[in-house]
């Protein structure tokens, strides 16, 4: 039955995990299949032709492993990738930006949000583009930040170094118009705790992980697509290059134990 089968998640490396711990609390009958494309990371600094080649192996790759559902954890594969393979598949595939602005916006009241993502995710305007479909009247303003995903690779969840680079970046918006920032990529939840000491206390920090779940299990009721079956549910963890032992990354997401087999895609 299609309800059995696992649900697939994807991203260009293991940011995506801050996606799948929520995918996971919020759908704990359900198995997954993670997929990090660590081989190519990063997407964000990549063109759109090439992120949308590489987001559609991963997807052929989930499909093949008869996966029911598609979620790209990816901002980066999301802006680019998410609405040629909706055509192109034929499973059910949803992305982070959706629902990441929904999230910004009912945790807004001034409707005034940064955007704090990768460089090709900001040069893509897909942000843009959804808030204003959701809220006309909202004001936004994107911040690239390209050095904060090797900050998180890296463990530097809380060093001063993560605090200064952050503290440079939003120099260059005038936080205290904003209410919201939305963390619009993979890694930047990692950086939550350094985050919050560089932003106003009055600034709520978002990130589109508990909403992508909740929409999910939405999606996946209506369609009748959630496991009915009570056995132990489980994630599988797949890479296309080798994962350090005890990544900073991982480990604090998933502990130790989760071990990751080695794909070429
Ligand atoms: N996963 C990417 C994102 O959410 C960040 C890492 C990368 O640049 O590939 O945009």
């Amino acid at each position: 039955m299609l309800s059995e089968r696992p649900i697939g998640v994807f991203d260009s490396g293991l940011g995506g995990l801050t996606v799948l711990r929520e995918l996971q609390k919020e759908l704990p009958n359900e198995d997954f299949i993670y997929l990090g494309d660590v081989a190519r990371l990063p997407y964000g600094s990549k063109s759109q032709s090439v992120v949308r080649k590489y987001a559609g192996r991963c997807a052929e790759f989930l499909l093949d492993k008869g996966v029911k559902w598609i979620v790209i954890a990816c901002n980066t594969a999301t802006a680019m990738a998410l609405e040629p393979l909706k055509l192109e598949l034929n499973v059910g595939i949803s992305g982070v930006i959706e629902p990441g602005v929904r999230a910004a916006l009912s945790a807004s009241s001034s409707k005034q949000i940064v955007v704090m993502a990768t460089r090709s995710t900001v040069g893509s305007e897909a942000y843009l583009k959804e808030f204003s479909k959701q809220s006309a009247g909202a004001r936004v303003e994107q911040v690239a930040c390209p050095l904060l995903v090797p900050l998180a690779e890296e463990g530097w969840f809380e060093q001063k170094v993560t605090e200064e680079i952050l503290c440079r970046y939003l120099e260059e918006v005038s936080l205290p118009e904003y209410d919201v920032c939305l963390m619009g990529c993979t890694h930047y939840p990692l950086l939550e705790k350094s985050l919050r000491k560089v932003v106003p206390s009055r600034v709520h920090l978002v990130h589109s992980g508990f909403s992508v779940a909740q929409e999910l299990k939405s999606v996946l009721s209506t369609q009748k697509l959630l496991k009915q079956e009570r056995r132990k549910s489980g994630i599988k963890f797949y890479a296309t290059d080798e994962i350090a032992p005890k990544l900073p990354m991982v480990s604090s997401l998933f502990g130790n134990q989760s071990q990751f087999e080695v794909v070429d895609l």
